[in-house]
């Protein structure tokens, strides 16, 4: 019972929903397009009730209206000439009614009256004053409201022939009809080139902010000057805001760190000195070998620390990038290979970039004896393979090695001495050109890490 309440509940609200849902599917997708539509939309919405509701009854008032007033002065004319007491009055019959009511009339021979034309798509006044004569005059008639534009012709059968009245269309029909729709979609015309206009302007300062907004989140300098609307340019003064403070940040770091870095190393220095003066000796040696790995471990640590602070981006070949690091990787004796498509030159920040790769490189290096480098640049992104043949990393764990300091090395017993920041450091710079890192199985048989940032 409670069940099937719930479900005549929820029926209408999910025909809601699903209707709802339809017609997202089928808005457009962009602002532009949107406010647009919502501009539009109502506009000829109103044109539409407008014409059909009011102007419609307007003019078919107005129309039969019209058509009785006609329809009378031709009975008028009709009874006259019936009483008329000689046949040379009709001359002046013709006469007055031309000079006096605008029709222009004659008094045919008795003949029979042509076919009857096919009704015109626009009936209205066809139809009012085929009423009209049959009501008031009841004589047999034709009517032609189409042949000539500006001109309608009547004929009506009479006793001793026919009578034939030609008059402007005008003096029967509410014939502004072209004019109004003429009208209408100038007007419309006009207001959706203003709305267009105008929505364009509103759009444009929130498609720069975006554009900021992304090129920040590339590393890309921006240089960005809020406008528009003030709801945009509060937005946009909060972009400022947000990105002034990372900045800030980043600088803070900068210094803490280069002041940490020069402090530590200068001690290091100092020990090395100190050893040097002690002289050569069993322990000397080996603690000359524990300076030497803390001060390869203590610049490592910076580096992950320090990100890529600063740099600024710039076009960058991807070809000579590769090369550098084929050339490293084959002096370590790696046979590598290189594949590339796509326009080289992509704007990263250089140095950065180049640690990234290179910390996927040293650990192909440093796991594999095969190491294969392929970059595919299309029109969005720039795609960088690194394979290797070595043991690979079991799927579980492809996101753990991401982790500052986390090394699948010691739990394999083959100390080859990383600090287990290589990943960290990439992806941290991938993600910070608003791409990220990806593991996965090589074709080569071991693994395949993947970059990709958009250019
Ligand atoms: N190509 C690879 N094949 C197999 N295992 C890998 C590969 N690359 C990384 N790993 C595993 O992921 C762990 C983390 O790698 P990461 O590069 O972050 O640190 P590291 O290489 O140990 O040290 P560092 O790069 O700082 O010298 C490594 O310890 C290793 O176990
Ligand atoms: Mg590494």
């Amino acid at each position: 019972m409670s069940l099937s309440l719930v479900d005549t509940l929820q029926t209408p609200r999910s025909i809601w929903r699903s209707a709802s849902r339809w017609l997202a599917r089928r808005m457009p997708k962009g602002l532009f397009a949107r406010s647009l539509l919502i501009v539009v939309a109502p506009m000829l919405l109103l044109q539409a009730f407008v014409v059909l509701f009011f102007m419609d009854r307007y003019w078919q008032l107005v129309t039969y209206r019209l058509s009785a007033a006609l329809t009378q002065d031709i009975a008028a004319i009709i009874d006259i000439h019936k009483n008329l007491p000689n046949a040379a009055d009709e001359d002046t019959l013709e006469r007055i009614a031309g000079d006096r009511m605008g029709l222009d009339i004659e008094f045919l021979p008795k003949q029979s009256l042509p076919p009857a034309l096919p009704k015109p798509f626009f009936s209205l006044l066809d139809s009012a004053l085929s009423t009209e004569i049959s009501r008031q005059i009841g004589r047999p008639f034709w009517i032609d409201t189409v042949g000539r534009s500006s001109l309608i012709e009547i004929r009506i059968l009479l006793d001793d022939g026919v009578l034939r009245i030609m008059t402007r269309r005008s003096a029967a029909y509410a014939s502004n009809s072209h004019i109004f729709i003429l009208w209408m979609v100038g007007t419309s015309s006009l207001l959706l080139l203003v709305a267009i206009l105008f929505l364009r302007n509103q759009i444009r300062p929130i498609l720069r902010l975006v554009r900021a907004a992304e090129d920040f989140g590339k590393g890309r300098f921006v240089e960005f000057r809020p406008g528009g609307a003030r709801e945009v340019r509060q937005a946009g003064f909060a972009f400022i805001e947000m990105k002034r403070r990372i900045d800030r940040a980043i600088e803070q770091r900068t210094a803490m760190l280069n002041g940490v870095s020069h402090d530590l190393r200068t001690i290091l220095t100092r020990f090395k000195l100190s050893l040097a003066l002690i002289g050569e000796g069993p322990d000397s040696k080996a603690m000359e070998q524990d300076i030497d790995e803390m001060q390869r471990m203590l610049e490592a640590y910076l580096a992950f620390a320090r990100g890529d602070s600063g740099e600024p981006a710039a076009p960058t070949d991807m070809r000579r990038l590769l090369q550098d690091l084929k050339r490293d990787a084959e002096r370590h004796g790696h046979a590598t290979g290189i594949e590339l498509s796509g326009d080289p030159t992509v704007t990263v920040r250089p140095d950065a970039f180049k640690r990234c790769v290179a910390n996927l490189v040293a650990n192909a290096q440093r796991h594999g004896d095969r190491i294969a480098l392929q970059a595919v640049r299309d029109g969005r992104f720039l795609t960088i393979h690194v394979d290797d043949d070595g043991p690979g990393i079991p799927p579980d764990k492809r996101e753990d090695v991401f982790r500052p300091f986390f090394r699948l090395d010691e739990a394999r017993n083959q100390d080859e001495g990383g600090t287990g920041l290589g990943l960290a450091i990439a992806r941290d710079v991938a993600r910070a050109h608003g791409g990220d890192i990806t593991l996965a199985d090589s074709p080569l048989g071991g693994l395949r890490a993947t970059v990709r940032v958009p250019v």
